[in-house]
């Protein structure tokens, strides 16, 4: 633990360091952008049309590791035609595509090299949805450093991450690679992992992509690629702050998304890339498209073909094209038929060129091409271990009836059922870039290790995760009878979210509710460890299993972390970054929703809810127990009116007074009681995570001041609006004490 600690502090003293605009930044600036101009000076058009160009190394989508370069490529790269290839990996590879760039090419501009790096290179990370639930930017700023290192050590110089898309419907797949329902929990995360990946762009860096601008999460019925269609408030107060995150905290480049909004595609939209990123957020970095997203607006009857797709693209400010080949066939024609100004491609050229020259590479285009680099800093123990602390983090207790958990050692006979208990594939969860089965650690070998020849663990498959044969029942029925404890593997498989992966249904997939309630029957309690990337509605479980332990996708340590939490090692302290519903039917469900003019009221028929459901959501938004209880008391406010200069302090006790030490997010919610226009009903607006030894009482203090209370006004200003505010504080975004003060003028 204490060599962590060290390896995190002095990982945050290197990457504050990193972003500021010091006097010497400064200069380095005017330095880059005078090596820019004088390379572009060099370019024909052609040349500077290549630069613009992405393609995806070898056939088809995913990573390559090594093949041999294809003909059509070589020539390609030798032309100047390619600026950036994405999946292409590998020191050597990426050597060997780049000496055909800096060696044959006439004006031996080097070549960019993207991946897909969301939670993990070679060593998994929990998925992006599971960091989230850790509630700790520092930790998952530590993550992306050390998936930073991984990815560069193996020629890779960008990253298309961080997915900071708001999502609030689990039915869309990509859920899993995002922070969750919560805009401000989800900006922090954003400008950590940003950090984390960019640092001061050594060569143990790699620059970030903040995706998918804009509003992608938002698509309709939780279909993925979906239509988008919300107000420009909601645009602004909800999905465009974690963007803008990214871009506080130096973000290099920004991906354009699929969707589109209002009518508008993003990669076709002036609005989202020039007025919005540009004008007002000052953005210095490069857009790139999505894959083919230039190409798709065609469909969605936006441009009436490539070449008019590209003329509208390159027009609006989207300077890189990912995989539609419009600018590489079409540009040239543009400018000559004067559609498309060259000077609109000159700008475009330099935000690329100027981000090479940043990475190093112009100096040395083989700067992140080393073998030795490769074969030092992959799957480290160091890495292993933080993603082993990182998984432990992510996990959210969901129920502990009875103090079942932490696993009490007397067990002698511990049965390990269910078709997620000695996978190694689903614990990677989807974007697993270089992470291999072979590398995991399921649950089954994890609580084997960890009991070592003081238990006997037996094993039954039961079911499969999605196949309707209920053929392993057997088996996993006696396996139990003849044991002393339940602890059930059940959920997804890791190709139920991700893209492309929408779901109609939250429930358990397949047979696996059924084998539960068979072995229910044995009598003995049943601890469900649930591995999904987006909410399920486990009613049945939650009724009638003793304890749930939500461990999403966790990435290669997944075994050890569930053990050493079960045992209770680790007390688990994650919180719930996204509501979970009851049935599908109750979505979108998230916490931050308005109040309507009929407010749900079960006892009044005129009112907004349904029939045959609760008010309540399963579990809420920063919900998750604890093996130790926090009992909160004495919620003060240092004023009970504030002016825009004054600053609030807002405390309120929190004591450990059950029998474990133990972590604690102590969450603050603010509602603004009127406006001109209506406000969410509570907002996240700080979190602390604490640590409270078994007895220890602590004051938690949080400041707020009027910044904090800004919104897009009834005028379109973003500004806050005198008047009375509650606050809220607890340990979710329910169960809270409350109080309240007046902005005045
Ligand atoms: C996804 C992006 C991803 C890109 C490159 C697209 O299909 O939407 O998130 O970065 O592919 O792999």
């Amino acid at each position: 633990m204490k060599k962590y600690l060290l390896i995190t502090l002095s990982f945050l003293l290197f990457s504050f360091t990193g972003f500021q605009s010091s006097p010497q930044q400064k200069s380095s600036d005017k330095i880059i952008n005078a090596r820019v101009d004088s390379v572009l000076a060099l370019m024909t058009l052609d040349e500077k049309i290549g630069q613009l160009n992405q393609l995806s190394y070898g056939i088809g989508w995913g990573p390559t590791v090594k093949v041999s370069v294809p003909d059509e490529y070589k020539q390609m790269i030798k032309d100047g035609k390619i600026g950036s290839f994405l999946n292409a990996i590998g020191a050597e590879f990426t050597y060997e595509l780049q000496k055909i760039a800096v060696q044959e090419s006439r004006l031996k501009i080097p070549l960019l090299f993207g991946l897909d790096v969301i939670h993990g290179f070679k060593t998994t990370f929990p998925v992006p949805l599971g960091e989230a639930a850790t509630w700790q930017p520092e930790i998952v700023e530590l993550s992306a450093h050390y998936q930073a290192l991984e990815s560069s050590s193996a020629g890779i110089h960008w990253t298309f991450s961080p997915m900071v898309d708001i999502a609030r419907d689990p039915r869309w797949g990509r859920i899993m690679e995002g922070s969750g329902e919560d805009t401000y929990l989800g900006s922090l995360m954003s400008a950590a992992r940003v950090r984390g990946y960019q640092g001061n762009l050594s060569n143990e860096n790699i620059i970030a992509c903040v995706k998918h601008y804009a509003g992608y999460g938002g698509a309709e019925g939780g279909r993925d690629y979906n239509t988008v269609d919300f107000s420009d408030r909601t645009l602004r107060d909800i999905y465009l702050p974690p963007f803008k995150a990214a871009v506080d905290a130096g973000v290099e480049t920004v991906m354009a998304s699929f969707n589109e909004i209002g009518g508008i595609p993003s990669s076709g939209s002036k609005y989202l890339l020039t007025d919005i990123l540009r004008d007002e957020w000052k953005f210095k970095g490069f857009v790139v498209s999505d894959w083919n997203s230039i190409g798709e607006m065609i469909n969605h009857g936006f441009a009436l073909d490539l070449k008019n797709a590209g003329e509208i693209s390159i027009n609006v400010g989207l300077d890189m094209d990912m995989e539609s080949r419009s600018y590489i066939t079409y540009l040239n024609e543009l400018v000559d038929e004067g559609k498309v100004k060259e000077s609109v491609i000159d700008e475009s050229v330099k935000r690329i060129l100027r981000i090479k020259f940043m990475l190093g590479l112009f100096d040395d285009p083989f700067r992140y091409c080393s073998k030795e680099r490769e074969q030092k800093n992959i799957m480290t123990n160091e890495i292993k271990n933080v993603s082993l602390d990182v998984a432990k983090r992510s996990f959210v207790l969901l129920k502990n009836e009875d103090k079942i958990l932490p696993l009490s050692k007397e067990y002698k006979k511990i049965a390990v059922i269910g078709p997620l208990a000695d996978s190694k594939i689903n614990p990677l969860g989807e974007w697993n870039a270089l992470g291999i089965e072979e590398d995991v650690i399921s649950v089954l070998e994890g609580l084997k290790r960890y009991v070592g020849d003081k238990s006997e663990i037996l094993y039954a498959e039961g079911c499969k995760i999605t196949d309707p044969s209920k053929d392993g029942f057997k088996d996993a029925i006696e396996k139990v009878n003849n044991s002393d404890v339940i602890i059930l593997c059940v959920g997804e498989s890791r190709s139920m979210t991700g893209e492309a992966y929408s779901r109609s249904s939250l429930d358990l997939p397949g047979v696996q509710e059924d084998l539960a309630k068979e072995l229910l029957k044995s009598g003995k309690s049943i601890i469900a460890v649930l591995m999904n990337g987006r909410p399920l509605s486990i009613n049945w479980l939650n009724d009638n299993a003793d304890a749930i332990l939500e461990t999403w996708f966790a990435g290669t340590m997944t075994g050890d972390a569930v053990a050493q939490v079960l045992f209770g090692d680790y007390n688990p302290s994650g919180k719930l970054p996204v509501t979970f519903p009851r049935t599908v039917g109750q979505v979108p469900i998230y916490y931050n929703h308005k109040n309507t003019g009929r407010p749900g009221d079960e006892k009044n028929r005129y009112t907004s809810k349904y029939l045959d459901l609760p008010l309540t959501p399963l579990y809420p938004f920063g919900y998750g127990l604890s093996y130790t209880k926090f009992n909160y008391s004495g919620l003060s406010l240092s004023k009970d009116k504030i002016s825009s200069n004054d600053q609030l302090k807002i405390n309120v006790n929190v004591k450990n007074i059950g029998s474990y030490d133990g972590e604690e997010v102590v969450q603050l919610y603010i509602q603004d009681l009127v406006g001109s226009v209506t406000r969410p009903v509570k907002e996240l607006k700080r979190f602390q995570k604490i640590f409270l030894k078994k007895g220890e009482e602590k004051t938690v203090e949080f400041t707020i001041s009027e910044e904090d209370l800004r919104f897009t006004a009834a005028d379109m200003n973003f500004k806050s609006e005198p008047g009375l505010f509650k606050v809220y504080v607890g340990t979710n975004s329910v169960d809270v004490l409350e109080n309240k003060f007046e902005l005045v003028e």
